[in-house]
């Protein structure tokens, strides 16, 4: 299991124990956390924008191209700003923090 710590809209703090290999997006879902994933990981929505904390960014592989792109057209934007359903959780990252943002922007509507 990899813990995952996050810090809610109302900056409460929530760890979640995930499954290895489990994306932060199910990770949040699991635990009945306020991410939407609309489009259920296809990088089409930006409903699961999650700001990582700055300990963080160095220690997550790259964010692609596609990514960067989805995040260009969402709200609030930041340059530790990842999509949760492109970040997998691994051993490594064990103890990874991230803030959910104050607002999401579903590019699907
Ligand atoms: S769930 Fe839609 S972009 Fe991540």
């Amino acid at each position: 299991m990899t813990k995952v710590i996050f810090i809610e809209r109302n900056g409460n703090r929530k760890e979640v124990a995930a499954k290895d290999g489990a994306t932060v997006l199910q990770a949040a879902h699991a635990a009945g956390l306020d991410m939407e994933g609309v489009c259920e990981g296809s990088m089409a929505c930006s409903t699961c924008h999650v700001i990582v904390d700055e300990a963080w960014l160095a220690k997550l592989p790259p964010a692609s191209a596609a990514e960067e792109d989805m995040l260009d057209l969402t709200y609030g934007v930041t340059r530790a700003s990842r999509l949760g359903c492109q970040i997998t959780l691994t051993p490594d990252l064990d103890g990874l923090t991230l803030r959910l943002p104050q607002a999401t922007r579903n590019m699907m509507d």
